[in-house]
């Protein structure tokens, strides 16, 4: 398989509407797929506004928005959506059955020559999953909201051969992401590592009283957040010197906060009920404004500072 024109995304959800319309704006014609129709014309109409937002910031032609929207068609029967697809994109529930059902299914419906790739964000479906196509079946985890967020990290499998690597990382770089491949599974890919452990340092911070939700997003926006899209993790410590740090990493004073299961500031507000922008509060309050609002400005600003750093050359 050389060139991937039809692609099926199965589920249709926080994830699914979003890659559809990822690879419907790339020119490809997708199949969307869940199990109600109510679910995939909600999946429509949130691809329709999505595109709206893009209009809207000059990123998508207005002439553009109807070709999209017809290049996607939604199916509530997967043998309708997989039949003659070239790639699967599974976005179903992370339940290891319901992926593992899934899979085998698709691998009866599918081309012989078609690739099955699963969004998980933490299973290594390598272990579970059975199909006849083993070399053709890998994992391309996306970021949300995948029509704004660029990076696509794809993980190999244990037979998961590198023509098939090289189609799909070809082909998200054609439809404007940006891949990565890990040779292996590793619990977290590479983003969620490092997210994890900034987080466990983050709830270190909170839990013991050190500093308000505020400071420190603060001392995280006004500093090495800046330079992070710029320097990255890596090229920082080239520009820090490495004979600092290494002299910093050999120090010790700094000990990693021991991981937790649990963490008392964060079990406080979820017991409250205070869930995040979704229930108007969380670690801050949202109250007097709408989630679609609040959401709408985070996409409008995350758009303008990906157009900025595209413009610069660092995306
Ligand atoms: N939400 C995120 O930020 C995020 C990020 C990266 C990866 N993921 C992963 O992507 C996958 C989907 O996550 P989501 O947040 O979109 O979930 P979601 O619950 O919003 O959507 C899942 C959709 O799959 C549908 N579904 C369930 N079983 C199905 C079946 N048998 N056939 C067809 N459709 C079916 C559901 O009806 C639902 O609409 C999960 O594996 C998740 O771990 C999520």
């Amino acid at each position: 398989m050389s060139e991937i024109r039809n692609v099926a995304i199965i589920g249709a959800g926080t994830m699914g509407h979003s890659l559809a319309q990822v690879f419907a704006q790339g020119g490809c014609n997708v199949w969307l797929n869940d199990v109600k129709e109510e679910i995939l014309a909600r999946a429509r109409k949130l691809i329709a506004s999505n595109l709206d937002t893009l209009i809207e910031l000059g990123v998508v032609e207005k002439s553009q928005k109807e070709p999209i929207l017809k290049r996607i068609h939604t199916t509530a029967k997967l043998e309708e959506a997989g039949k003659s697809a070239d790639l699967v994109i599974e976005a179903i529930i992370e339940d290891q059955a319901a992926k593992k059902e899934m899979f085998s299914r698709l691998d009866k419906i599918c081309p012989p020559g078609a690739i099955l790739a699963s969004n998980t964000s933490y299973m290594d479906i390598f272990k579970f999953v059975e199909t006849k196509r083993p070399d053709k079946v890998l994992i391309a985890h996306w970021f949300a909201p995948p029509h704004i967020v660029p990076l696509v990290e794809i993980v190999k499998g244990p037979q998961t051969s590198q023509a098939t690597v090289d189609v799909v990382k070809a082909l998200m770089i054609k439809v404007g992401k940006k891949p990565i491949v890990l040779t292996k599974f590793l619990p977290g890919f590479i983003a969620n590592r490092l997210q994890s452990a900034l987080q466990n340092e983050v709830m270190h911070l909170l839990d013991n009283g050190y500093a308000s939700p505020e400071d420190i997003d603060t001392a995280t926006k006004a500093s090495f957040a800046l330079r992070m899209p710029i320097l990255g993790l890596v090229k920082r410590m080239d520009f820090t010197g490495l004979d600092l740090s290494q002299k910093i990493k050999s120090n010790m004073t700094y000990k990693v906060p021991p991981q937790r299961p649990r963490s008392e500031t964060l079990d406080k507000l979820v017991s409250q009920g205070k869930l995040g922008v979704k229930t108007g509060s969380g670690y801050y309050e949202y109250s007097g404004r709408s989630t679609e609002e609040i959401m709408k400005e985070r996409d409008l600003k995350l758009i303008r500072l990906r157009e900025f750093l595209k413009e610069m050359g660092e995306l």
